[in-house]
């Protein structure tokens, strides 16, 4: 059974049965505090714990989802992928643990004639909650499974319990387990089998009735209840990926029909054939797991970077990369296997195909960059391969692999090959240890930035009488009432003159942050007080909370008040907003319809928007989208806001940004008609011409396969064309040219100046050449050796400090008296100190190497080289004159000691 059939199936065994079907939510968690969708449950959290009434009692959905704990597994076991699928159907407050049991019975044994998978129920084991009697009388009154294959496991061995780890919603569960046979492992069930390869968990059923706390030990199931959900729901997950390879007859989940397909083409690249070796096994399936989740996670918006998503996206990319080198394909693989791929998947995922043209660039480009990486590396390895063998050590250093890693970003099996390769080992512990020491910084890093997380129970309160409706769209000042303070997370009745408080009102003409655009600014005013308004945001759906000052008087709960918008700011705000979508549509007319916006920002006089876009712009580019943008706003296009339903938005191509979920009914700001046509919550000018200007400053990049363009709207934009107006007349002035003659003025003037630099050290390399005769004569007499020390003026290059030494000792010769000759500078860039000493010198004991180690240490640096004559620097040229002093001691104290 194809998978694409095995999913047709869920969904309407589960729609027949008055689920309510909802479309899988992105890869990108919508939580911020984790990176990825892990379960058919994350959308749905705010309805298990009651933080929002769901809108329908029943719900199924088919969820994409990402896990990489177990990267390292992929390929090894049967059943690690880091891209799955979850079937789920979900109670909320609706049927419990009997419904539950009954539906996903009659689903997994039903026959496959009628709709069902047709799973022979007597190879079906099942596992419940050790104290949950109640499940387990569920199991054979309902499904009318035999006690003995009802197994009950506990809590502490972290089975049948189920939270996503975090805070939220929490319960015992019940599995559904499908034994393939002897020949997989031993009898017993799953208590007895667990995590092996014969008693495969195909179903978890979460009976979700908890509210979990924080974490208290390092267990997965170790942390607080804090009591009972508002209603008790069921929550449930399919592996859709094992059943197929069961209902497919094959192997393991990287042999289904969504996946093996990249496997054969692998084995065709690389010429080896699947079956016939282990290790090539594995990275053939590395291959295939890990090519599906990058196409999928590109697909959802995420592009390579060194942090969060995109790392795991990078990691991703680069060990597929990695597994066909092993497999010894040194070429571009890329363009080979994401096609395949996207064919695979794209029954289900129709998306993939319309927007493969940015989905394979992004993924194109990491591997052109992995590629010149692994160059770079190379050469970085075999020097210090090489330096290791003349060396005579066996072991490469620990920091070498560490550095490699950290810096090239060179992955360290790649260099354990090498090394083997080589004949060399590599200093693994030293490098384990590195990278421990590296990851608790990253870990303390985090933990200092992580703000604490508020107590929401106050807002949730506020959240219950009702969601805050926005006027701000219709007018700026609203006649409105005080529903509520909070002070620290608590509910307050009153606020003073000079408090700063979080306020929630009946109604609100203040936009709070979101889509991009910043927080409203204005007051707020009452018989007698006036409250100045900081910030203002949404930290549950549907709730408007603003964060003011009170400017005078008092403020209490249940006080009329009038909230009032600085018009100033509100106009400057749509400008900016506006103008972030006219900039958008300048980018995709101009680049391709590829250079779609991925993030934004914008608040009166600026906006930044990120979009895929995979090199810098270059300034005939840039000049050409601010052309196009400005064209757009001097067209005077109308600009509308509609509401619709989300397939309708879809239907007609409004853009939406990844990774954000969007409800039922949604707004669509449009420009012009279809020239722009966006989701938007925001607030717009009226007509494109009201924008007045946009003017871009910058363009960087954001991560791989992302650029940003930064821009000043409006008034702005003017201020900053007239700044660098007076600028260009100033220099002008100054020059005494006419502004257009500048740039050949300006380049004929550094040219003036690169010459009369080089002038310069000609004649002060002259200067030194005469100096040499003059300190000569000036030798000091340190314990009869002759020491010439001398602090050489600044700009003094080190080759002529070098020349210097050299030439004293020239004049003065090799044979007796021993000779010293010592010369530093403090001001050219770093401080350096040359010393070069003659050959009765070196009998006496004094070497150039040591006494240079003695100077450079003082001036907070390092050096040596070899006895007759050595070089070193350091970092403080305030020291030179003390370091002087400390070689003539140390030529001093060899003497003597010597003597
Ligand atoms: N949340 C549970 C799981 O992920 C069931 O959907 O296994």
């Amino acid at each position: 059974m194809e998978t694409a059939e095995i999913r047709r199936r869920f969904l309407d065994h589960f729609e027949r049965n008055g689920h309510t079907v909802v479309p899988s939510a992105s890869l990108i968690s919508p939580d911020p505090s984790v990176l990825f969708t892990i379960a058919g449950m994350v959308p749905f959290i705010p309805y298990l714990t009651g933080q929002q009434a769901a809108p329908y009692p029943r719900a199924t959905s088919v969820q994409k989802c990402i896990r990489t704990s177990d990267i390292e597994e992929v390929g090894k076991t049967t059943r690690h992928g880091t891209f799955f699928q979850m079937n789920g159907n979900f109670s909320f407050g609706d049927y419990f643990k009997e419904g539950a049991v009954e539906l996903a019975w009659e689903l997994v044994t039903g026959s496959q004639d009628d709709g069902g998978y047709g799973f022979d129920p007597d190879r079906l084991w099942i596992s419940v909650f050790h104290t949950d009697d109640e499940a387990f009388e569920v199991w054979k009154k309902v499904a009318g499974v035999p006690e003995e294959r009802i197994q009950r496991m506990g809590l502490h061995d972290e089975e049948n319990y189920w939270s996503t780890g975090q805070p939220g919603p929490a319960g015992p569960s019940s599995e559904i387990f499908y034994d393939r046979g002897p020949e997989y492992g031993p009898d017993g069930g799953p208590a007895v089998d667990k995590g092996g390869d014969r008693f495969l968990e195909i179903w978890n059923l979460v009976f979700m009735q908890y509210e979990r706390g924080v974490s208290t030990g390092p267990g997965k199931n170790d942390f607080e209840i804090l009591g009972d959900l508002p209603a008790k729901n069921i929550d449930t997950g399919m592996g859709m990926e094992r059943v197929s390879y069961l209902l497919q007859g094959v192997d393991n989940m990287y042999e289904i029909d969504q996946v093996f397909p990249v496997i054969k083409q692998a084995s065709e690249l690389s010429g080896k054939r699947y079956g016939a070796n282990h290790e090539d096994d594995v990275r053939m399936r590395v291959v295939g797991d890990h090519i599906r989740s990058s196409l999928m996670l590109i697909g959802d918006g995420v592009t390579p970077s060194n942090e969060g998503r995109g790392y795991v996206l990078r990691r991703l990319l680069r060990r597929s990369v990695r597994a066909m080198r092993l497999l010894g394909v040194d070429d571009r693989t890329l363009p080979e296997l994401l096609p395949v791929s996207r064919d695979a998947m794209k029954s289900a995922y129709p998306e993939l195909e319309t927007d493969f043209t940015r989905i394979s660039s992004v993924a194109y480009a990491e591997e052109d960059a992995f590629r010149k990486t692994l160059r770079t590396g190379t050469q970085i390895f075999d020097l210090a391969a090489d330096e290791t063998k003349q060396a005579g050590r066996p072991t490469l250093a620990g920091d070498t692999a560490f550095k490699l890693h950290d810096t090239y970003g060179f992955p360290i099996d790649i260099t354990l090959e090498m090394a083997a390769e080589k004949g060399l080992s590599v200093d693994a512990d030293e490098f384990r240890r590195l990278m421990t020491e590296q990851r608790e910084r990253a870990k303390a890093d985090a933990k200092s930035k992580k703000v604490g997380h508020a107590d929401m129970s106050a807002y949730r309160e506020l959240r219950d009488a009702g969601v805050t409706p926005f006027t701000g769209y219709e007018e700026l000042s609203t006649d409105t009432r005080v529903r509520g303070l909070v002070r620290d997370g608590v509910a307050v009745l009153v606020a003073q003159e000079g408090d700063t408080v979080e306020l929630v009102l009946d109604r609100t003409p203040f936009y709070a942050e979101s889509g991009g655009q910043d927080s409203d600014a204005g007051i707020i005013t009452a018989d007698g007080s006036e409250l100045e308004v900081l910030d203002v945001q949404r930290p549950i759906k549907g709730l408007i909370v603003h964060r003011v000052r009170v400017r005078s008087g008092e403020l209490v709960s249940g006080q009329d008040v009038l909230a009032q918008v600085d018009p100033e700011w509100r106009i400057g705000a749509c400008q900016a907003h506006s103008g972030t979508h006219v900039v958008h549509a300048a980018l995709r007319e101009v680049l391709g319809p590829q250079a779609l916006q991925s993030g934004s920002y914008n608040k009166p006089g600026y906006l930044r928007l990120d979009f895929a876009w995979g090199q810098a712009l270059g300034p005939e580019t840039r000049s050409e989208v601010e052309e196009a943008a400005n064209l757009g706003i001097r067209r005077n296009l109308p600009v509308s806001a509609t509401y619709m339903p989300l397939e309708r938005a879809k239907e007609i191509g409004a853009l939406a940004l990844f990774g954000e979920t969007y409800d039922e009914d949604v707004r669509v700001v449009e420009m012009g008609g279809e020239w722009s046509r966006e989701l938007c919550g925001g607030t717009h000018v009226a007509r494109s011409s009201q924008i007045g200007l946009v003017t871009l400053t910058g363009e960087s990049s954001v991560g791989a396969g992302s650029r940003r363009v930064e821009a000043f709207v409006g008034i702005e934009g003017f201020r900053y064309l007239a700044k660098e107006r007076t600028l260009v007349s100033q220099l002008a002035d100054t020059l005494n040219v006419q502004p257009e003659q500048l740039p050949e003025r300006i380049s004929r003037l550094v040219a003036q100046v690169r010459e009369a630099e080089k002038k310069l050290a000609q004649l002060q390399r002259a200067a030194l050449g005469t100096k040499a005769a003059e300190l000569t004569g000036s030798a000091k007499d340190v314990l009869g050796v002759r020491f010439v020390a001398y602090e050489a003026p600044a700009g003094s290059s080190t080759e002529d400090l070098r020349n210097l030494v050299l030439d004293v000792r020239g004049k003065l010769g090799e044979q007796q008296p021993a000779t010293v000759a010592v010369t530093a500078v403090g001001d050219n860039g770093r401080p350096t100190v040359v010393i070069a000493t003659n050959q009765e010198a070196r009998n006496r004991g004094l070497k150039a190497g040591e006494l240079v180690k003695t100077a450079a240490q003082t001036l907070g640096g390092g050096g040596g080289g070899k006895d007759d004559v050595a070089q070193g620097g350091g970092s403080d040229p305030s020291k030179v004159t003390e370091a002087l002093g400390r070689v003539e001691h140390l030529v001093g104290e060899t003497i003597t000691r010597g003597s």
